[in-house]
This record gives C-alpha cells, structure tokens and sequence, in this order.
C-alpha cells in the first residue's frame, strides 16, 4: 500500500480543478441566466467570496463579467491568477476572509457555489458573511447560494466519488462525510485524492468540519438578514426552468436570494 500525505487539498489547487472545473460551463449558464431573470437586468459586475482556484472567475471574464474573488488560501489565489494571464483576462483577485469582507463598489450578482459557505463554522459567522454580502449587492442585486442540507437523523457517513482526468493526468476524489451532531451543528469531512499520471500515483487525504443546515435552520438564518429576501429556490441540476422547494426531499439546494 502506498503512503497517504496529509494534506489542506486546496493547497493543490491544480488537483481540485481537474475534479471541479467539469461542472463551470453549466454552473457559470445558470448564473448568467439567474442574474437575467431574478436580478438587475444589464449589470455585469460579479463576486465571488471564496473563488478557489478561479474557475467561476475565469468563466464569468471570458463571457465579459467585471469580477471580482477572493479567497484565504494562497495557493488558490495564485493558480487563478495564472490562468487568468494565461488567458489575458483581468479580473480582480485578493486575499480576504468569508466572514468578514467590503467591496469598493456595489455588484449584480455574488455566488458561492459547492457548499463553501459551510466552512462558517458558527451562526455568528455565516450571518456577518450574508450581511456582508447584502452590503456589497446592488439593491436588486443577486446572490446565488448552492449548498447541501442535512438530515439529523441519518445513521450512515454520505459518500461522494468523482474520477476526472484532465492532460493524462486522472484524479479521485473520494468525499466521506460522517454522521452530523445536532448540538454543535458540525459534520466532519475526509476526502481522500488520488492522482495517477502515468505510472506515477500519489495518495493525498484532507479532514475538515462543515456546519450543518437543516431546511428550518438555513431559512431562519436567511431571515436573520432583513436586506436579502429568498426570490427562489433551485437545486445542483442547474435548471432554471425547474425550482426546488424546501420539502422535496433534495438536499441539494441553490438559493437565490435578492437585495431588497
Ligand atoms: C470548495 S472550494 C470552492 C472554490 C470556488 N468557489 C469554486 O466554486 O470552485 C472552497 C474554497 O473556500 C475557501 N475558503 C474556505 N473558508 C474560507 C474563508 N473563511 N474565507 C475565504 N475563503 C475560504 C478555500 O480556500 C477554498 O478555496
């Protein structure tokens, strides 16, 4: 058995893109068309908190989007800007914090995609993080929030398999999320990555805690934020002719909620 390297996986930012980059076309139509029909029609300025490696960024650029990403990890940041100079994009990139963030001036649209607003690990943080975004959205302005929900009750660990490859190179991500604790609202993640290229292989495994939302938990959290109203709910199809709602037995939602 070969060695498994501990490891943040967003420190290799070029491995999560190889197993992530396949859904943007997709993620990026939808929030074009969201922005069209439940945001401010014409505005092209977008943000996104938590970009990652910049594919969403990069996306939006390329289709004429004034954008703006930031992100804590510096490996992240520096792999979007690569590929945004490759690509002779601009965008703007920074260092900065979910939780706590301003904006020089007002966007369209903001996003956080993939349940990344699950790494708020308190109340008190996802809710300075959407009052934070409410301040940055022009009124009328959209934000598009996809996360999973959780079922208490579940007695099982959920787990997700992706396999991409991308220039020979084949990468696993193999996502164990165990049982959720109904008091301290966490559940704990471990993804295990397996890159093979060649005959080479590499093993890399990544823990971390994710808060937890109940359907009632997320709306009354959305509540706590009198400036953003919820306009609709969808789910990961990225449909925008299909809406979710919040008792059809889908875990997967993307909220869009709106800038009164
Ligand atoms: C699942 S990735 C999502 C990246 C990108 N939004 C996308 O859709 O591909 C999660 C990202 O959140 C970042 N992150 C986690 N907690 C953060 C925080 N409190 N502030 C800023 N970035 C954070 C990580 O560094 C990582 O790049």
């Amino acid at each position: 058995m070969g060695t498994v390297t501990p490891i943040d996986w967003y420190d290799l930012p070029r491995l999560y893109d190889i197993v992530f980059d396949v859904g943007t076309a997709q993620e990026a139509d939808f929030l074009e068309a969201a922005a069209a029909r439940y945001g401010r029609a014409g505005g092209k300025r977008a943000l996104e908190p938590a970009c990652g490696s910049g594919r969403l960024v990069t996306e939006l650029a390329r289709r004429g989007w004034n954008v703006r990403g930031f992100d804590r990890n510096e490996h992240m940041l520096a792999y979007a800007e690569e590929r945004l100079t490759r690509e002779s994009l601009g965008a703007t990139l920074a260092r900065g914090d979910m939780a706590r963030f301003e904006v020089p001036r007002p966007v369209d649209l903001a996003h956080c995609l993939v349940s990344t607003f699950k790494y708020l690990l308190d109340e008190d943080s996802a809710r300075s993080h959407l009052a934070c975004v409410a301040e940055a959205l022009a009124p009328g302005g959209i934000y598009v929030l996809g996360l999973h929900l959780t079922t208490y009750g579940r007695l099982l660990d959920e787990r997700e398999r992706w396999v991409e490859t991308r220039g020979g190179v084949t990468v696993t991500s193999d996502m164990r999320v165990g049982r959720p604790n109904r008091v301290t609202r966490l559940e704990h993640v471990r993804t295990r990555l397996t890159e093979v290229d060649g005959r080479v292989k590499h093993e890399y495994e990544s823990t971390w805690d994710f808060r937890t939302y109940g359907p009632a938990q997320m709306q009354s959290l959305v509540k706590s934020v009198p400036a953003l109203e919820i306009a609709a709910l969808h789910d990961f199809d990225y449909d925008l002719e299909k809406r979710s709602t919040w008792s059809d037995g889908r875990l997967d939602k993307v909220l869009i909620l709106r800038r009164r």
